[in-house]
């Protein structure tokens, strides 16, 4: 006879876990592709279980889909992060450790600092996706980057079923890279992440267009919330959202390339952006080299290159995941014959 625990377990499981699931609402992209199984965890145990159950398939532990491009049915079992929760970890005069579910959207985690008047992620408003997943690809944007103010994480490593603890050393943050992304990529599932935020917040807005639109809006003594209005305010003029328009943001990383070949490009295009990064290199934005060769605002019928920024390639609704691979891979053997520069995909492709 079947013991009321186990049956309550096959009932959970027999719920949990579903079959043939359309992944569309799932990334922002927007793409259609189904996945073998599906399921959603809200604490380690579930996630623990559902693992063990399955632990013959394939994973792919999923945020808020915001940086991915599907290309295929997923043969696996997709996990889907709930794990909510903000707490505070310790505080002092001049900062306080907040502690925040993996599965919390990143842009609720930075309004809940911008409503305790904590500051350090207001540069980040408005980035899609979770908490897990920001020290992935060491999320960034506005001259700020969330190992700045990343305390530690907890993972749950999949192999042994492990929490393990990592540092900042751990992580070996650099542009959009983080150790889950090489050394230990699929090894982990990022359940908490510890983030040092400063009770006299110093604000950062010499980067982008910060400073004018904060004199646009007429604020002169500005707050971390108006920092964070301007980065919304900027954004959203020129980042599709991907509720209208699929998108993952910036498709292609920035490009570090030797300062000999930048002065050669210099010596053809005097026009050509820069900004430095150390003494042998030079990051040259990858919007600027995508317009140049005249893909921006480039329409294939269901996709293309956003018209207003050409570092995002969109879906306008029915295309499939590989044609705007191809259409990545068309770029990037463009910009490599015309400026000698291999592009590298900031979105990961499945
Ligand atoms: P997902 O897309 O769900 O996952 C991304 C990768 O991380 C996958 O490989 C997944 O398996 C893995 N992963 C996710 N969660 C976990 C976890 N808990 N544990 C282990 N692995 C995990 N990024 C920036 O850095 N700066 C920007 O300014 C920016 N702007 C964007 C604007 C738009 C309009 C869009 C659509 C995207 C933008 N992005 C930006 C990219 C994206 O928002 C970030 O990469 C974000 O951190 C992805 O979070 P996610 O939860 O959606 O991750
Ligand atoms: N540019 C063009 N044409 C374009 C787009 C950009 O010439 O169509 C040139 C301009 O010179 C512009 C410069 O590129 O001044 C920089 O453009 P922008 O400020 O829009 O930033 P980006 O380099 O294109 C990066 C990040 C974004 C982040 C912004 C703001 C990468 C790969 N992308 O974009 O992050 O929000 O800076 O800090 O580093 C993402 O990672 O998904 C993302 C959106």
């Amino acid at each position: 006879m079947t013991c009321p625990n186990s049956f309550l377990k096959f009932f959970y499981f027999y719920h949990m876990i579903r079959e043939q699931v359309d992944l569309k609402p799932y990334n922002t992209f927007g793409i259609s592709v189904p996945a073998k199984f599906f399921a959603t965890f809200q604490d380690t145990n579930q996630l623990r279980e559902l693992i063990e159950q399955k632990k013959q398939e394939e994973l792919l532990i999923l945020g808020g889909g915001s940086n991915l491009l599907l290309t295929k049915a997923f043969k696996g079992l997709v996990l889907k992060n709930d794990l909510q929760g903000i707490e505070l970890l310790s505080e002092n005069d001049s900062e306080a450790i907040l502690q925040v579910g993996g599965g919390v959207v990143w842009h609720d985690f930075v309004l809940h600092c911008i409503e305790r008047e904590l500051g350090g992620v207001e540069n980040l408003s408005l980035i899609p996706g979770s908490v897990g997943a920001s020290p992935m690809q060491n999320i960034g944007a506005y001259g700020v980057e969330i190992k700045d103010v990343f305390d530690h994480l907890e993972a749950f490593h999949i192999a042994s079923g492990e929490i393990h603890r990592f540092d900042h050393q751990d992580c070996a943050f650099g542009y959009r890279e983080s150790v889950f992304k090489r050394k230990l990529k699929s090894q982990y599932v990022i359940t908490k992440v510890a983030y040092r935020l400063s009770k006299k917040p110093v604000l950062n807005t010499s980067y982008g267009m910060i400073e004018q639109e904060l004199e646009r809006m007429q604020i002169n003594q500005p707050g971390i919330r108006d920092v964070s209005n301007a980065v919304i305010a900027i954004r959203s003029s020129k980042l599709p959202d991907p509720k209208k328009m699929g998108n993952a943001g910036s498709f292609f990383k920035n490009p570090v390339i030797p300062k000999e070949h930048f002065e050669q490009l210099v010596g053809e295009f005097p026009e050509i952006p820069s900004y430095p990064i150390d003494a042998q290199s030079v990051k040259v934005p990858a919007g600027w080299l995508i317009e140049r060769s005249g893909w921006k605002g480039r329409n294939f019928g269901n996709f293309g290159v956003h018209e207003k920024q050409a570092l995002v390639l969109v879906n306008y609704g029915g295309a499939l995941g590989q044609e705007i691979y191809d259409l990545s891979e068309q770029i990037m053997s463009d910009i490599e014959q015309k400026f000698g520069i291999r592009l590298e995909r900031e979105v990961n492709i499945l």
